[in-house]
């Protein structure tokens, strides 16, 4: 019988992570099942039970339920620890095991598809909440020549950068006319509708990346693709750490490569 896996989050009804399950498991030849499942804001915890108690293996967690799911794991991952949140919950004889792959998702889209290097490189992050959090660690250890984090509350970057030894916090009025060869979008702002105070960084030659995909992307990279960056939107990356998540629970990474070319030309 297939294993069963879901997605949970809230809202969930857009997410492409059952699309990439389904690719992996054609591609590998291991059957399961993997379904989106909308959990009430208050009720997570026990969406998690009940899928478990129906004999679930694991899921995927997505907003707003990645800190609660680090909270609830009994064993978590080190850099899921780091992170303060989780987007993998494994569901094991002695309890949950709680994991993030939205960091090493984020670093392989780059470095290994997109070809850009990290090491050497200097790295601003824009953010500086879960999105951003799950991906300063990995980001470091990659060993970048510096790494900024800015965000509209300079309070949060400041707290961050205090966290992860090695990173820098600045305001979004220091930027003007500093350099960066990779500017990583990590906020929510273009679901608000609002555009990030970044005029004036040079961006001629850097990789703009942002961690959103389809129609919330498309406003920062065209901001960026207009001064002259290269630019990429979070696909990759959703498609790299679903890959991982898939590794942590079956044994086996699956390609990413095609998988990544059957979703771009399915939107
Ligand atoms: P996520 O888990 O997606 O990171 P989050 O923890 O709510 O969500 O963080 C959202 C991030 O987007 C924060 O860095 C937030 O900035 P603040 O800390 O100042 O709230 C940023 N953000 C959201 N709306 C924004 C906007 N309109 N302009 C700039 N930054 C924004």
């Amino acid at each position: 019988m297939a294993e069963r896996y879901a997605v949970i989050g809230n809202p969930v009804a857009h997410s492409r992570s059952p699309e990439i399950h389904g690719l992996f498991a054609r591609q590998t030849g291991i059957a399961l099942e993997y379904v989106r499942l909308l959990a009430p804001l208050d009720r997570f915890a026990g969406t998690v039970e009940a899928f478990r108690a129906a004999g679930g293996k694991g899921a995927n967690v997505t907003v707003p339920f990645k800190e609660e799911a680090a909270r609830l794991a009994n064993e978590l991952s080190p850099r899921a620890g780091a992170a303060g949140a989780a987007n993998l919950l494994r569901f094991d004889p002695g309890g949950v095991f709680a994991d993030n792959t939205d960091g090493e998702g984020l670093v392989r889209d780059i470095r290994d598809n997109l070809g850009v290097p990290i090491a050497g490189r200097r790295v601003l992050l824009v953010g500086a909440g879960g999105a951003a959090r799950g991906a300063i660690g990995p980001l470091l250890g990659e060993r970048p020549a510096c790494l900024t984090v800015v965000n509209r509350t300079a309070a949060k970057a400041q707290a961050l950068a205090a966290r992860f030894p090695g990173t820098s916090a600045a305001g979004f009025d220091e930027l003007a006319g500093q350099r960066f060869d990779l500017v990583i979008n990590a906020t929510s702002a273009s679901l608000a509708g609002d555009r990030l105070p970044l005029e004036g960084l040079a961006l001629e030659g850097a990789l703009a990346y942002d961690m959103m995909y389809g129609p919330s992307a498309a406003a920062f990279l065209g901001w960026a693709s207009a001064r002259g960056a290269r630019i990429s939107d979070g696909l990759g990356m959703l498609v790299e750490q679903a890959a991982e998540s898939f590794f942590l629970w079956l044994g086996v990474r699956p390609r990413t490569a095609p998988v990544l070319q059957a979703l771009r030309l399915a939107v």
